[in-house]
């Protein structure tokens, strides 16, 4: 696990600037004024912060952006880190300031100077959140850990404030991680092992093995991993914080790599499917973050963890399969192969909890890329009050959803000659016949949404609070909705 920083917020003591040796991080707003600690920031280095705020260089950073001044004279710090930045910031500008704070360190050392800034548990949120790498199997050239220190009024209160988040970003490191691990490390039963760690934060774990599955009827999810020597898995993780009350389900496709199966992919960017189990982390790293904050919350996960292979044992296509909801599916493609896994653990789960309402996340459709890109997840869902709280949870998280359209025509699609349902409706509307299929597996009156996050689980490119690889999109949100709506 990559551990988060473990930010120290220290008492207000202007004679601690001095002496400080890494970059040293002052916050000055459009006005150009300096707080307290500026202006000893600035006396101490004989004036080059004024200087640089007065200059037209800072009039042109935008909010949130950052400027080294480097071996500033009269201080012992290696540099100071100019960050633009209001008083009394909104909550995600402050966010993004801290973001840009994190890539301003350069493996130093920080201190934050942020006085009486009514953001600054949100600001160091941003710092810890981005300060991410996945470096475990690097054998040298490992970024440092860093320390930070804030120093801030009242920080007691503060660090009071930031306990929630530290929390989330465990949560986030967690899903960030499992995302990042490649296949031959993370098997099915790596996975399971590390889920079941949970135990020690007070998670109930339990794992269902594939006999356990078969006694279930479980064989649109068996069918997938028959061709792998890795052992096909269920895990449940339950956090019982609230009271009597059903629990809120959230489920997650977990292929630890998708080759396609018989109908295989193309060489070309395979090794990009160990991420294939990123609805499984998002789940995992949400299940994390309600136990390190103890949410008031009762909340169920479940995981379908299984790998993709060719083989003489493997899933062909033209094959038929009975769910455990006791439907047929022809296997068109075996590489349309998460809606088989969600749909026996989505059905285990409605069945066996009883749930208020379900939400699962998968990697589900390389056609929900071509629709919204990297910037958002599609969102399809058969209750609008849900979905409603969903966006408004995304949104203030700063997590990119859009909501896409279910409906019969699309439905019709997947209907099979020779069985209840088949797998894959051909190219039109790819993404909203996978949803369909999934919707065949959901109770009429089960609040439901289906989180497709093959764009945004993990990028190519650096986003804003994640380095590119695995963003943990989709943790902050969740535990938001949870937080805002199921809440004692
Ligand atoms: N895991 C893929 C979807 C995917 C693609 C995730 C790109 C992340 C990035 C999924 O199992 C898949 O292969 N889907 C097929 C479905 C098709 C065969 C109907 C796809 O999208 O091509
Ligand atoms: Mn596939
Ligand atoms: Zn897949």
């Amino acid at each position: 696990m990559t551990d988060p920083i473990q930010p120290q917020f220290i008492e207000h003591n202007l004679n601690e600037i001095a002496d400080f040796k890494g970059r040293l991080v002052v916050f000055v707003g459009k006005a150009a004024t300096l707080d307290r600690y500026g202006r000893r920031v600035n006396r101490l280095c004989k004036g080059a912060l004024s200087k640089y705020v007065t200059s037209s260089a800072f009039e042109k950073l935008t909010k949130g952006q950052c400027h080294v001044l480097s071996s500033p004279v009269g201080l012992s710090a290696q540099a100071i880190i100019v960050c633009k930045a209001e008083r009394r910031p909104k909550v995600l500008q402050a966010r993004r300031a801290g973001a840009e704070i994190a890539k301003a360190a350069n493996d130093s050392n920080l201190m934050l100077l942020a006085g009486t800034n009514s953001r600054s548990a949100e600001i160091v949120y941003g710092v810890c959140l981005r300060r991410y790498s996945f470096n475990r199997h690097k054998t040298s050239d490992k970024p440092a850990g860093i320390k930070v220190s804030v120093m801030v009024m009242k920080h007691e209160e503060v660090e009071a404030e930031y306990a929630n988040k530290a929390a989330l970003t465990e949560g986030t490191f967690f899903t960030r991680d499992l995302i990042n691990e490649p296949a031959n490390i993370l098997t099915t039963t790596e996975f399971a092992d590390r889920l079941l760690a949970l135990k020690d934060l007070g998670v109930e774990v339990s794992v269902l093995e594939e006999a356990d599955m078969a006694k279930l009827g479980m064989h649109a999810l068996l069918g997938v991993g028959q061709g792998s020597e890795s052992p096909s898995k269920m895990v449940v993780m339950r956090w019982n914080g609230g009271g009597k009350e059903a629990p809120f389900a959230l489920v997650g496709k977990g292929v630890v790599f998708d080759t396609g199966g018989i109908s295989i992919k193309p060489a070309a960017g395979m090794e990009d499917m160990t991420m294939d189990m990123g609805g499984a982390g998002v789940v995992a790293g949400v299940m994390k973050t309600l136990a390190l904050r103890k949410a008031k919350a009762n909340v169920v996960g479940l995981v379908g963890l299984v790998e993709n292979m060719p083989d003489a044992k493997a899933q062909r296509p033209g094959d038929i399969v009975k769910s455990m909801k006791g439907d047929t599916i022809e296997v068109i493609n075996t590489d349309a192969e998460g809606r088989l896994v969600l749909a026996d653990v989505l059905w285990y789960a409605q069945k066996t909890y009883k749930p208020t309402g379900v939400i699962n996340l998968a990697t589900l459709t390389g056609a929900i890329i071509i629709g919204l890109g990297h910037e958002n997840a599609g969102v399809f869902s058969n209750d609008d009050g849900l979905c409603k709280k969903f966006l408004k949870a995304a949104k203030d998280e700063d997590e990119g959803a859009w909501r896409m359209p279910l409906g019969k025509a699309y439905d019709k699609l997947i209907d099979s000659d020779f069985a209840d349902v088949k797998n894959t409706g051909g190219r039109p509307a790819g993404s909203i016949t996978a949803a369909q299929f999934l919707q065949r597996f959901i109770e009429p009156e089960m609040p439901w949404i289906h989180l497709d996050i093959a764009g945004v689980a993990a990028t190519k490119k650096e986003t804003d609070f994640a380095p590119k690889g695995a963003s943990g999109w989709g943790v902050r949100a969740l535990d938001r909705l949870i937080a805002d709506n199921y809440e004692a």
